[in-house]
């Protein structure tokens, strides 16, 4: 028993002693440690120094980045969801809305609209509302580039709550359609209308019944309060939205160009595969005496970018910051130390030259002055 508790204490002493030899932080007698005040202040200093680079490299680190990435669009089986609202200045009964797409399949398979009949003219709280919107929506679109980053972290999917409830009812007929909803649409390029007349359905596509209008019922001012494709997600403008056009030309055409682009949003809280548009606006007058032929209403002709764009919230790896924290404390460390040493060899060098050739021998201590060790190099 009592052997047995000896061995066991020499084996743990010569192992100790193996890891001994290899301890690379070799103790210092307190005795043989020297300070300064040339030190303290480097000290200082680097301390300093290390607390206020280690400080921005926390928040570096904290500090998201988003990248952006492109890539083929490859998902070929999706379909295309459009949610619109829009106000035009014509009573619904006089509105066809629908869509064609370049698989030239039956408008009606897409679902429908709501079609609700109400006043042009918005009442004093929606009038705000809508306001608030057009003007918002302008300074996204302006400083969209400013903010973009902003806008991703946001976790607003939408920016804008919905039109609120008139507070007060003209008594005069309706005279304006809001048309609402949304439709799934395929994902390829098409046109989605409003115009005259009722729609009707023929082999080879599509009319618009409006033979009992004439052109004095025509009036195709809107105001667009809804216009996005897929789900909402923070971060993306619909730069339609808070549009409003009013004409005095009742057969005016309004062509909306849009660029659809898919979009895939990864910040750390959300994952939504959305999309994004731009849009290119042009309107005239349609006058076939003066060779401005078509059809007066609102066209927005809508094509798919064969680009994707994936956004993705990034952080550096968590080694890698660490490693980064290492690398400053331990360089300043190492530097400041040789800095030290050198401020400390010249200041050395230059007190004592100056004291021998000079009166004040006071000033420094004889201490200081020991004479300077060649420097040896290390060899092992
Ligand atoms: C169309 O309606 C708007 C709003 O009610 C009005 O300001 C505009 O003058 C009308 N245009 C025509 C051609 O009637």
């Amino acid at each position: 028993m009592e052997s047995e508790k000896v061995t066991m204490l020499r084996y743990r002493g010569s192992k100790l002693s193996r890891m001994k030899k290899i301890d690379i932080f070799p103790k210092i007698e307190e005795t043989f440690k020297e300070t300064s005040s040339v030190g303290g202040t480097f000290s200082i200093f680097s301390f300093l120094l290390i607390i206020w680079l280690v400080y921005s490299e926390i928040n570096y680190y904290l500090d998201s980045k988003f990248v952006f990435k492109f890539s083929p669009d490859t998902d070929y089986d999706a379909k295309l969801k459009i949610n619109v609202d829009i106000t035009v200045a014509m009573p619904c009964s006089n509105l066809g809305a629908d869509t064609l797409d370049s698989t030239h399949q039956n408008a009606y398979k897409f679902g429908s609209l709501e079609e609700e009949d109400t006043w042009f003219e918005l009442a004093p709280n929606q009038q705000i509302h809508f306001d608030n919107k057009k003007h918002f929506n302008s300074y996204l679109r302006e400083e969209y580039h400013a903010i973009k980053d902003l806008l991703w972290k946001s976790s607003f999917s939408t920016m804008f709550a919905d039109m609120p409830e008139r507070s007060s009812h003209p008594d005069r007929p309706y005279d304006a359609c809001r048309i609402y909803g949304s439709l799934i649409l395929n994902k390829v390029s098409g046109n989605f209308h409003i115009t005259a007349g009722k729609s009707l359905n023929l082999p080879r596509g599509h009319i618009h019944i409006s033979t009992f209008m004439s052109e004095r019922d025509y009036n195709f001012t809107h105001r667009i309060n809804k216009f996005s494709f897929g789900d909402l997600s923070p971060g993306i403008v619909h730069p339609l939205e808070g549009d409003e056009l009013i004409t005095n030309n009742g057969m005016t055409l309004y062509n909306y160009f849009i660029e659809v682009v898919p979009t895939n949003v990864k910040t750390f809280l959300t994952s939504v595969n959305t999309y994004q548009y731009s849009v290119k606006e042009l309107n005239r007058p349609i006058d076939h005496d003066k060779g401005s032929h078509g059809m007066p209403g609102i066209f927005f002709k809508y094509d798919m970018s064969a680009l994707k764009v994936t956004v993705s919230q990034e952080r550096d790896h968590l080694g890698m910051f660490l490693a980064k924290l290492c690398s400053i404390i331990g360089g300043i460390y190492v530097c400041s130390g040789l800095l030290n040493n050198f401020v400390q060899f010249c200041y050395t060098f230059i007190m004592c030259n100056w004291d021998l050739q000079s009166v004040g021998k006071n000033d420094v201590q004889s201490s200081d002055c020991k004479p300077i060790p060649d420097v040896v190099p290390v060899s092992l």
